[in-house]
């Protein structure tokens, strides 16, 4: 089988670093297009470099990364330096990338690849707010029948909320964009918090990836040394969640997850509860199911396979 050719729209983020990592070990199964990176985590300027600088780690300067927008549809940005650090991929040493951006807008590439390539051969893999989709979708309509699949980290159902009590960040940062993805009518796969804060980063297996002794596994575990302290304050969990690697670990080997297929709201008016993803879990609306809510996955084999795909770069 040919590999699945993939778009990562992206605002790294250490956990979006992994997801970067995760995909670029794992040719043989996902063409990656090129990166589109987006304002959440840290402000663009922020998330283009550190996409470039997570390229490099991997020695993959080839990729093309794109800057996309700088801001939400419709909102002031929200940013994350609480968790991510200041350079929102702080822990390793970084450097000033070498590569440069790739020329154009992160919107227009998204539209272009679309067009280009045949219908429903292209995955959108989203691991930060949904601005870059949200605006593609905008501007032209006729790409939305030609996605394959959009698969996101976003959202909560059990687990509610992190960025508010009732919103994850992704969502929250740019509420309108999610919403009218939600409601594109394109194939939605969801990783809401409810599964990834069950892949945690514990000691033990950040260990198993430094013990690679290679740039990539220094680099990953360092990045994941400084994510975990947060989540391990807050919650008191055993390590940081790996939200955005489950996008790409999905796609690599989905028996590791299960959810079911629901429907998906977004809220976009209450100041109390926006961002909030009102998903309809237990069936008690008629509304029509529009994503495929994950809930559960297999830790231990999601860092199996993991641990032995970076150790492939
Ligand atoms: C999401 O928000 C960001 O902080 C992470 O990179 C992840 O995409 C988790 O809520
Ligand atoms: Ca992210």
């Amino acid at each position: 089988m040919s590999a699945r050719k993939i778009i990562i729209d992206t605002d790294p983020g250490q956990d979006d670093a992994v997801a970067i990592l995760l995909a670029l070990a794992s040719p043989e199964d996902l063409g990656l297009l090129g990166i589109t990176c987006v304002a959440g985590n840290v402000p663009l300027s922020l998330t283009s470099k550190n996409a470039r600088i997570v390229c490099e780690a991997a020695a993959r300067p080839d990729v093309p990364v794109y800057a996309g927008s700088a801001a939400p549809l419709a909102r002031p940005l929200i940013t994350a330096e609480h968790v991510h650090g200041q350079t929102g991929l702080d822990g390793p040493d970084l450097w000033e990338p070498a590569m440069p951006l790739a020329d154009g807008h992160g919107v227009d590439f998204i539209i272009e690849t679309l067009r280009r390539h045949e219908p429903g051969t292209v995955t959108l893999c989203t691991l930060g707010p949904l601005t870059n989709v949200a605006a593609a979708f905008n501007t032209a309509p006729d790409i939305i029948d030609r996605v394959q699949e959009i698969v996101m980290m976003g959202g909560a159902y059990f687990e509610v909320g992190n960025i508010t009590p009732a919103a994850e960040f992704n969502i929250y940062v740019d509420p309108e964009a999610a919403e009218i993805v939600f409601r594109s009518g394109a194939p939605i796969t969801v990783m809401p918090l409810d599964v990834t804060h069950k892949v945690l980063a514990t000691e033990p297996r950040v260990e198993a990836i430094r013990a690679l002794n290679t740039r990539v596994g220094h680099f990953t575990a360092e990045m994941l040394d400084f994510f975990e302290r947060f989540d391990v304050e807050k919650y008191g969990s055993e390590g940081g969640p790996l939200h955005d690697p489950c996008v790409i670990a999905w796609l690599l080997q989905p028996e590791l997850f299960s959810g079911r297929h629901v429907n998906v709201e977004i809220e976009t008016k209450s100041d109390l509860t926006l961002g909030m993803t009102v998903a309809d879990w237990w069936g008690v609306t008629d509304r029509d199911a529009n994503a495929m809510f994950i809930g559960d996955a297999d830790a231990n084999g999601f860092f199996t396979l993991l641990t032995e795909r970076l150790a492939r770069l």
